[in-house]
């Protein structure tokens, strides 16, 4: 972990600094994001970064916690423009924070650089409150060609890039389902097909929000609802 927290310190201003490769997949999906949040929800954002989608997202629940364990990140972050329901903590994914039982919790590009991801997703669920959804985007290495593999190991060696699970997309929703999670939509929005968008709902409550349109396994795979063709 300290490891961890040193590689995105000292990669915090380069991470700043890189434009995003693919705007229109990226403005879609968190227009997706923002489209299952309501106005009084409570949000946890994890390894939330340099605070983009936080500031981004803030404006559709009423309050959002964005956390991360790096606190040049979070430097960064607070120095932004941002709304006054936003608030940035330094803590890792593992730990809970105050101001929990959440209705969403986020985690946008982190989920598959943890060290324990089937304990973080427990504790994530057990900061969720019945019916509150979680919502992913993960990296699945394991699924990339060998080419691709080969570059991010040649990366990692460099420290270039940060130590990260490789995953699959099958092994990423088993392990989200054997935490206990339902998994409602993995979609790709864009052309990158090894960074799923996963929303996956704590089920026990008496089903605060219903499925999206479309049944959930017709979904699964990479069927898009309407409106999303336009970045596939
Ligand atoms: C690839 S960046 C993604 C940032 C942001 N979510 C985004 O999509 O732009 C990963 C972030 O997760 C943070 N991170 C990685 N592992 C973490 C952990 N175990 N706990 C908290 N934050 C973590 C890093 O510090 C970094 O800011």
């Amino acid at each position: 972990m300290v490891a961890a927290v040193k590689f995105w310190d000292r990669f915090a201003d380069r991470y700043a600094a890189r434009p995003i490769k693919d705007t229109r997949a990226y403005d879609a999906m968190l227009a997706d994001a923002a489209g299952r949040l309501k106005p009084t929800d409570r949000v946890l954002e994890i390894g939330c970064g340099t605070g983009s989608i936080a500031i981004r997202l803030a404006p559709y629940a009423a309050a959002w916690t964005a956390t991360d364990f790096s606190a040049a990140m979070l430097r960064i972050a607070r120095a932004k423009p941002a709304p006054d329901n936003l608030r940035f903590v330094l803590a890792d994914a593992e730990h809970a924070v105050d101001g929990g039982p959440f209705d969403t919790i986020c985690a946008f590009q982190v989920l598959h650089l943890v060290d324990d991801l089937p304990d973080t997703l427990s504790r994530i669920r057990a900061q969720l409150k019945p019916g509150g959804l979680l919502i992913a985007k993960t990296w699945c290495f394991a699924d990339m060609g060998l080419g691709l593999r080969a570059l991010f190991l040649a990366l990692r060696a460099f420290r270039l890039f940060p130590r990260a699970n490789a995953l699959t997309k099958a092994a990423l929703r088993r392990t989200v389902a054997e935490a206990g999670f339902v998994i409602e939509v993995e979609h790709v929005f864009g052309n990158n097909p090894h960074g799923p968008y996963t929303v996956a709902r704590n089920p026990g409550g008496a089903g605060r929000r219903t499925a999206a349109a479309g049944s959930v396994e017709s979904r699964i795979n990479g069927a898009p609802r309407s409106g999303e063709n336009n970045v596939e």
